[in-house]
């Protein structure tokens, strides 16, 4: 069988880092095409992985000959990029948040059931193995009832990250929607729907900007959450955790206490109620530090559902049911209350 023709609109950070490499890894996949707004960067990345250089993406769609393509682009580009991929015929892998709005967010999964092709999100923490294990742990029983959760993931913010540095779009409203909450929070919020197997029916939340200067999103959030059937917790998202990166999760349940991501060695730490604790070494989850970066397995998992036609983790019903409980959180910030998701 001849191999996938993928292309990467977008060549900034998480497309050099991730998608860029896994792609060009992966023994079934071609990279085709690349496409940046930034002349320079485009030439750059198309010379690294023989393929073609664009500026617009909309030439690129109308141009090559494309089975698949990763949406890596700020986010407001999300949802309108997306949809004219998925018209064009091809399966779409798209950076989180999903999109701005709930409205976006459906439409892209109109578009992906109208052209019958698989749309995933990039929600890479389901694919970390210690999430995974927890997962395991709690869908067999072994931890009981779940009670409570604390989970954040903060580091010191996206110019030490994204390819445009402190210039960044990731710090402009009409281009990135929301600062922390959406880059950080919403994959927390990804994982403690997965972890936990069921949805948030109340949110409140703190989102504030007390950290940055050069922005009008927010870089601190706090929020509380409640599921369906009573498992309460806190999700904090902060671009000001100024000395060291926290990715860490805690589940507290009626048999153990699962630490996760929070013990430099063991990625996963269960202690149980009679005292005794099991450390498993699992691997790391995917980081910004140096020397940070493992496989993220979204890829592979994209091209594999592509592949065997088989439906994608995270489809966009999934990306939307994540991105609903930071738009809630907003919600809640408008009103000053606590947000029913339900409503
Ligand atoms: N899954 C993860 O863990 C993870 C991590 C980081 C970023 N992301 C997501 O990935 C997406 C991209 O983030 P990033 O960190 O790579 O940002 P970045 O700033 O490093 O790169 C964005 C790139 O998009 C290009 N661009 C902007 N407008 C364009 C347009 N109209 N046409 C073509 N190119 C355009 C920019 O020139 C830049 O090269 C965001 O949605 C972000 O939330 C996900």
């Amino acid at each position: 069988m001849s191999k996938l023709h993928v292309a990467v609109i977008g060549c900034g950070s998480i497309a050099r880092h991730r998608h860029l490499v896994e792609y060009a890894n992966h023994p079934e996949v071609k990279i085709v095409a690349v496409c940046d707004a930034v002349e320079s960067r485009v030439k750059e990345t198309a010379e690294i992985y023989n393929a073609k250089a664009y500026t617009s993406y909309e030439e690129l769609l109308t141009m090559e000959k494309i089975d698949a393509i990763s949406v890596c682009l700020p986010n407001y580009l999300h949802a309108p990029v997306s949809i004219a991929a998925l018209n064009k015929g091809c399966h779409v892998l798209c950076e989180k948040p999903m999109a701005t709005s709930r409205e976006e967010a459906e439409e892209m999964i109109k578009a992906a059931a109208s052209n019958n092709k698989k749309l995933m999100i990039g929600h890479n923490q389901r694919f970390v193995p210690s999430h995974q294990k927890a997962r395991k742990l709690i869908e067999q029983g072994e931890i009981g009832k779940i009670y409570s959760f604390r989970t954040t993931f903060g580091h010191g913010g996206p110019e030490g990250w994204s390819a445009d540095g402190t210039d960044s779009w990731f710090f402009k409203k009409d281009q990135a929607f929301i600062g922390a909450m959406g880059d950080l929070g919403v994959h927390k919020a990804d994982l403690l729907r997965y972890l936990l197997n069921e949805e948030f029916v109340q949110v409140g939340a703190f989102v504030e900007t007390s950290a940055k200067e050069n922005t009008n999103v927010d870089d601190n959030a706090t929020l509380i959450l409640k599921t369906k059937s009573g498992v309460i917790g806190t999700l904090a998202a902060s671009w000001a955790y100024t000395a060291k990166e926290d990715n860490s999760t805690i589940i507290y349940g009626e048999n153990a206490t699962l630490r996760l991501e929070d013990d430099p060695q063991y990625s996963l730490v269960v202690h149980y109620k009679n005292g005794e604790s099991v450390y498993y070494e699992l691997g790391g989850i995917q980081s910004n530090a140096e020397g940070g970066q493992t496989t993220t397995h979204v890829i592979d998992h994209f091209v594999e559902s592509i592949l065997k036609d088989s439906e994608p983790l995270i489809d966009g019903e999934e990306g939307k049911k994540s991105l609903e409980v930071i738009l809630g959180a907003l919600e809640s910030v408008k009103s000053n209350s606590i947000y029913h998701m339900e409503k």
